[in-house]
């Protein structure tokens, strides 16, 4: 099978990851078109890279495709901030940050007007595969939540995953908190 008939269908292998998937492009180009028209200004990035076209190379669209004051990409990995520094030494609104992204969320005394989550997160020992994931997620929106703007989103990466994933207890929170959801599938994106 290949992307052009997947026809809405996702196989999976035993360990629960995807077979074959299509890329966050769309979802990434929707975001960046949204975050424009609210008159956007600061965007966060928590888990950045350049880690290929499937895992989407999210700075190249929110440096080409935004207009943001202020991109501030944070990854635990200081190689992953190089190579972003790299593909974006052109544009002065990015700040790269070597931190735990859920500790930058706590301490930052800003605004946000799109958050978007594309970390990874261990499982505890024992724990379900794929609950690090949920439960990490959780806590950034919990860490976040009070500096988002009016207008802000929030998107999340691979929620084509099956559960429990990234997802699962985030963006039901988000809805009590007053988000919706405006698309799903390979990734989510939740706006109020
Ligand atoms: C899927 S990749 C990011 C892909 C990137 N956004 C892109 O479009 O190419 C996940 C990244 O999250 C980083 N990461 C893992 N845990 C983190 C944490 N707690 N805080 C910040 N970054 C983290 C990893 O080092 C890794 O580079």
């Amino acid at each position: 099978m290949n992307i052009e008939n997947m026809d809405g269908y996702i196989p999976l292998a035993q360990n629960g990851f995807w077979q074959i998937r299509h890329p966050p492009t769309k979802s990434l180009d929707t975001t960046a078109t949204l975050f424009n028209q609210i008159n956007g200004e600061t965007i966060i990035e928590v888990g950045t890279g350049m880690h290929g076209e499937m895992s989407g190379n999210s700075m190249l669209v929110w440096t080409q495709k935004t207009s943001a004051k202020r991109i501030i990409a944070i990854d635990l990995d200081q190689k992953r901030l190089d190579e972003v520094k790299e593909a974006t030494s052109q544009y002065s609104n990015v700040e790269l940050v070597l931190a735990n992204g859920i500790e930058y969320l706590n301490k930052f005394s800003k605004t946000i007007d799109l958050l978007y989550l594309d970390f990874w997160a261990p499982d505890a020992e024992g724990a379900f595969p794929g609950t690090g994931r949920a439960e990490a997620y959780r806590e950034a929106f919990i860490a976040a939540k009070d500096k988002m703007k009016t207008h802000a989103m929030i998107l999340i990466d691979d929620t084509d995953h099956i559960h429990p994933w990234k997802h699962t207890y985030i963006v039901p929170l988000a809805r009590e908190n007053g988000y919706s959801v405006l698309h799903t599938g390979r990734q989510t994106l939740l706006k109020r």
